[in-house]
């Protein structure tokens, strides 16, 4: 296989990007990711690739749980507060404020909207873990147009 044009096709994927939080033990983490996609309508799941030896990654496999915040266009801040590891940084929430609802993990209040899920399927194959939750809940605070990983000028694929 050509590497580079396996690199260029898999960057041609268009993606969203979100603050995707869990539940570890009795606090809560959140990390900024892209791998994110919807894969069915009934029941509704979603697919998110999750980078193996992260504590987000450990947390969602001990919880079961995981919410995805849809960020709004512009909050580049917002995102760029949660691509560092907790394990170097510490709490990243800082003043950001959230709460939580059906499963314990955090919803932003500045995020467009959400939703959270349970974890079904946890498949563990190469350097990610991909986990297919069905939502259980959601809610919307605003409307208004995503933030995208173009946007930000970053790639995290290839
Ligand atoms: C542009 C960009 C996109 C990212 N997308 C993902 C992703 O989809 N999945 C993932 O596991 N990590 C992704 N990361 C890396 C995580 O943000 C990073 O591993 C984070 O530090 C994990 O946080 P934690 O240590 O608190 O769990 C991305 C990083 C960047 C810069």
């Amino acid at each position: 296989m050509d590497e580079q044009a396996k690199k260029t096709a898999l960057r041609g994927i268009t993606y969203g990007l979100y603050v995707i939080g869990t539940k570890v033990g009795d606090d809560v983490n959140a990390f900024t990711g892209n791998w994110v996609t919807q894969t069915s309508f009934t029941p509704p799941l979603v697919a998110i690739g999750v980078k193996k030896g992260t504590a987000s990654c450990d947390g969602i496999r001990e919880s079961g749980v995981f919410s995805v915040n849809v960020l709004e266009t512009g909050q580049k801040d917002l995102a760029f507060q949660f691509f560092k590891p907790v394990s170097r940084v510490g709490n990243k929430f800082g003043d950001v404020e959230f709460y939580t609802a059906t499963t314990g993990s955090p919803i932003l209040k500045d995020a467009l909207s959400w939703f959270e899920c349970r974890v079904t399927d946890t498949v563990d194959r190469g350097d990610h873990v991909l986990f297919v939750g069905e939502v259980v809940d959601a809610g919307v605070h605003r409307t208004g147009d995503p933030l995208t990983l173009r946007e930000l000028g970053l790639f995290y694929g290839g």
